[in-house]
């Protein structure tokens, strides 16, 4: 019974209190319920009894997952809600907090019932963890019943789950990559890392390359398309699953990207909607995407940060990147406070003759532990900017082309780089056994 899963109580517990340092900080671990699809254009009306629960339905409305719906928080449970109803109409969802005894829930449901227009679902939050009363409920027509404490990710993920089937994959995850000052290597992080992704996991990846003026997704991967993102962005709602696929250059069997047009003889106003709204096709068509954003601070970009699945900030050691990345960083800690730590990434460091902030430093001044340190290394990014290629086609001994492959490790959450690399190891006699047998 999908309600019966072990409650969360804390999004520390989500995180995985007791993990290791660099795993909580480097952002390794993932809560769960992160992949909770976003939840669509629906009206949520709470009527709780407690209000620790209230705070809890308020901090998930505020969370990005709900940035679409629309949430308002009322007390004095069932009994309120049966009152308000008799009045008003029902909303999409009802969430109703309800601590009475089972006969009286049952009854104030049946009231609540004669109010109650057909398309509205119900979602209880009660304190008895009772498989009767549970299936009671569904023949009620219940949609959902959570034993109390919930979490706000808890919640969001029943909520979720009510609008998209549970059963079938999450939607894919947007992985948005921004530099801390310009230059500094953020789309290269991006193009590698994702590539890396593509490889290691053999799955579909998409670059989506926002920087319409100047992107270098084509450069780097060495095509010229003459269509892209920004025929996706100039009519977002005629995108859909046909014209994305005309829309995106494949680049390897499992890595597309939608490249921007990179010419100057047009302007281009990207909305925060319509951009958004091609995120969102994407995403539906794609497992993994990677937002490659350009350094520049937009309202669209701005959103594209804040919703995202993940972040990861590149930066380079000095203090203009020290002091941006922190502002990056206390921006979304105050705006996602149920997402995991966005990821840092120090990228050339060790330049000849630079003065340099330390490694250690720059994560202790952020509050982050970097998810990858990489080199200052001319001639290795050099000659592969140059050929169109990915550091790992050219030298998969560069001491680079390993850390895009932890980098790719750490978006898709695999803990032990070291353990996939035996695992793959093993493969090979596993296979030789089955075959024996
Ligand atoms: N570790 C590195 N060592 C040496 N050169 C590097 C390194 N990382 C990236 N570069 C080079 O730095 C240049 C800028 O990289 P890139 O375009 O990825 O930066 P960006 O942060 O995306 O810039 P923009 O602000 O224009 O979007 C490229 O020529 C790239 O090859
Ligand atoms: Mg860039």
């Amino acid at each position: 019974m999908s309600n019966q899963a072990k409650p969360i109580s804390s999004p520390e517990e989500v995180v995985g209190v007791g993990a290791p340092l660099a795993e909580l900080e480097g952002g390794f671990a993932e809560p769960a319920a992160a992949r909770a699809r976003p939840i669509p254009r629906i009206s949520i009306q709470a009527f709780c009894e407690n209000g620790a629960t209230a705070e809890i339905i308020q901090i998930a409305a505020e969370d990005r997952r709900l940035a679409k719906a629309h949430v308002s928080v009322h007390m004095g449970g069932v009994e309120a809600a049966v009152t308000h109803y008799q009045q008003n109409p029902t909303p999409n969802l009802i969430i109703i907090e309800c601590g009475l005894p089972r006969d009286h829930l049952l009854a104030e449901l049946d009231r609540l019932a004669e109010n109650c227009d057909p398309g509205t679902k119900v979602l209880i939050v009660g304190q008895a963890n009772d498989v009767m009363l549970y299936r009671e409920l569904l023949k009620r027509g219940v949609s959902e019943y959570l034993v109390e404490p919930v979490a706000p990710l808890q919640l969001m993920e029943a909520v979720s789950n009510l609008y998209n089937n549970p059963e079938t994959e999450p939607v894919g995850h947007v992985y948005a990559f921004i530099g801390a000052k310009g230059g500094v290597g953020s789309s290269t992080i991006c193009h590698n890392a994702s590539w890396s992704l593509s490889e290691i996991l053999k799955v579909d990846v998409v670059i989506a390359d926002l920087d319409l003026a100047f992107g270098t997704t084509g450069l780097d991967f060495n095509q010229d398309p003459m269509q892209g993102i920004a025929d996706a962005l100039s009519s977002p709602d005629r995108l859909d699953e046909v014209l994305l696929d005309r829309l995106l250059t494949k680049c390897s069997e499992h890595l597309s990207i939608f490249a921007a047009p990179v010419v100057l003889d047009r302007d281009y106003d990207i909305s925060v909607e319509g951009c958004d709204r091609v995120i969102d096709v994407v995403r539906q068509n794609v497992p993994y995407v990677a937002v490659d954003l350009p350094h520049t601070w937009t309202p669209w970009v701005k959103s594209v940060l804040l919703q995202a699945d993940e972040v990861i900030i590149t930066a380079a050691p000095d203090l203009a990147n020290l002091r941006n990345a922190k502002n990056i960083v206390d921006l979304l800690q105050q705006t996602r406070r149920n997402d995991s730590k966005p990821r840092l990434v120090m990228n050339m460091v060790n330049m000849p003759k630079r003065p340099e902030i330390s490694v250690k430093e720059f994560e202790s001044a952020i509050g982050l532990k970097a998810i990858s340190v990489i080199d200052f290394d001319s001639e290795t990014f050099g000659q592969a900017a140059n050929n169109g290629q990915m550091i790992e086609e050219l030298s998969a001994k560069a001491r680079s082309a390993a850390a895009f492959r932890d980098i790719a490790l750490a978006m898709s959450n695999r803990r032990d780089t070291q353990a996939v690399k035996k695992s793959s190891g093993l493969v090979p006699f596993l296979e030789k056994l089955k075959l024996k047998r």
